[in-house]
C-alpha cells in the first residue's frame, strides 16, 4: 500500500467534544487514518478503552501502525453498523465515555488511482470503503434501472442534469458496458450543457455513486438511533459530517431525541418519556478559518455533540 494520507479534520473540536476521561469506555466509528483515535488514546490511556471500527482495510492497517504502542485499542475490521454485536462480543455492555463518527471517505480512499473515487483518474467502476462488499459502481452504472439513477443522482448528488445524465447512461450501456471511471465522466460531460462552474461536471453524479455504493446514509441513519440504546449517563456522541444530507439526519435524530414531548398539539395529557439526549451545541460547528486555509475540503465539514441525559435501556 503506498503511504495513508488523510488530513484529519477539525482534531481538536471532535476530541475536545468528547471530554476524554481514562477509565472509560470510548469507540471511534470511523477509524481511518487513526487520527481522532491517536488524540482520543492520548487522553484516556492507560486505564480508558478504545474500540475502533473500519471497513477499510487500508486504513486499518495503516492506523495499526500509527496506534501501534496503545494496548487499549481494539481495532475491529466490521461495519459500524454492527457495532452492537461487536460490541457485545467484546463483553461491552455500554459506551460509557462516548462515540465519534468522521463520515464519508478518507482523503485517501478518494486519491488512490485503484479505488475508482475519482473522475481524474482512469479505472475500473469500484467506489467501495470495503474492497469486500458486494455492491460496486460498476453495479449501480451498468444494472440501476434509469429511474433509480435519476433518482439517487437527484437526491444524493443534487444533480440538476439528472433525467439526461441518466439517459445517456442507459443508452449507451445498450451497446456495451460503462466500465471505468473516465468513460463515465466524458458522458457526463457529453449529456450535460456547458455551464459555467467552479467543479468539474461528473462531481455530483460521482458522489451520488458513491453514497449509493457504500449505503452511506442508511448506515449513518439506522446507526445513530441504534447508538442511543449503548450510550450510559453522561456519555458523549460528535459527529462530523460533510453532506448537507448527512448533516440533516444527524440533525433530525438529535433533535427527536432531545426533545421533551411528541405528542400532538391538542393532547392534553402527556406520557412521553423524558429525552435521551441534550444538544451540547444548538448549532453546528464548523472548521476554523485556520484549519479551512490549511485544508480547504474541510470548510463543509460540520460537528454536532450530543450528552446522554437518560440511559435507554
Ligand atoms: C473521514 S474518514 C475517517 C478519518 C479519521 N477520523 C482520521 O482522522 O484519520 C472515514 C472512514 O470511515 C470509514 N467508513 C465508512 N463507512 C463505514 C462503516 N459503515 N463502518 C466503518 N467504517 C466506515 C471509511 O472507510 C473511512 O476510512
Amino acid at each position: 500500500m503506498s503511504e495513508f494520507k488523510h488530513y484529519t479534520v477539525m482534531k481538536t473540536e471532535a476530541t475536545d467534544a468528547l471530554e476524554c476521561k481514562p477509565g472509560l469506555v470510548y469507540v471511534d466509528c470511523t477509524l481511518g487514518g487513526g487520527g481522532h483515535s491517536e488524540v482520543i488514546l492520548k487522553k484516556i490511556s492507560p486505564t480508558g478503552k478504545l474500540i475502533a471500527f473500519d471497513v477499510d482495510e487500508d486504513a486499518i492497517e495503516a492506523a495499526k501502525q500509527r496506534l501501534k504502542d496503545y494496548k487499549n485499542i481494539t481495532i475491529v475490521k466490521d461495519s459500524y453498523t454492527n457495532i452492537k454485536q461487536v460490541l457485545k462480543n467484546l463483553g461491552i455492555e455500554k459506551i460509557t465515555g462516548g462515540v465519534l463518527f468522521d463520515l464519508g471517505a478518507s482523503y485517501h480512499q478518494l486519491t488512490q488511482q485503484q479505488r475508482g473515487f475519482s473522475f481524474m483518474k482512469e479505472a475500473p467502476l469500484d467506489m467501495r470503503f470495503d474492497k469486500q462488499s458486494d455492491l460496486t459502481a460498476f453495479d449501480v452504472v451498468n444494472k440501476y434501472r434509469e429511474q433509480d439513477l435519476v433518482r439517487i443522482f437527484s437526491e444524493y448528488g443534487e444533480e440538476r442534469f439528472s433525467k439526461r445524465i441518466a439517459k445517456a447512461i442507459v443508452e449507451t450501456r445498450k451497446a456495451k458496458p460503462i466500465n471505468t471511471t473516465t468513460e463515465l465522466a466524458e458522458l457526463i460531460v457529453k449529456s450535460t450543457p456547458k455551464v459555467k462552474s467552479s467543479v468539474h461536471p461528473a462531481t455530483r453524479v460521482f458522489q451520488a455513486i458513491r453514497i449509493e455504493v457504500n449505503q452511506e446514509l442508511q448506515n449513518v441513519k439506522n446507526t445513530l438511533n441504534e447508538v442511543l440504546d449503548l450510550l450510559e449517563f453522561g456519555a458523549i456522541i460528535s459527529v462530523i459530517s460533510f453532506h448537507s444530507l448527512e448533516d440533516r439526519i444527524v440533525k433530525q435524530i438529535f433533535k427527536y431525541h432531545s426533545m421533551r414531548c411528541h405528542c400532538e398539539k391538542n393532547q392534553m395529557i402527556c406520557h412521553c418519556p423524558p429525552p435521551v439526549l441534550e444538544l451540547v451545541n444548538k448549532k453546528p460547528i464548523s472548521a476554523t478559518e485556520q484549519e479551512i486555509k490549511e485544508n480547504p475540503p474541510s470548510r463543509s465539514a460540520k460537528s454536532r455533540v450530543a450528552s446522554c441525559i437518560r440511559q435507554k435501556q
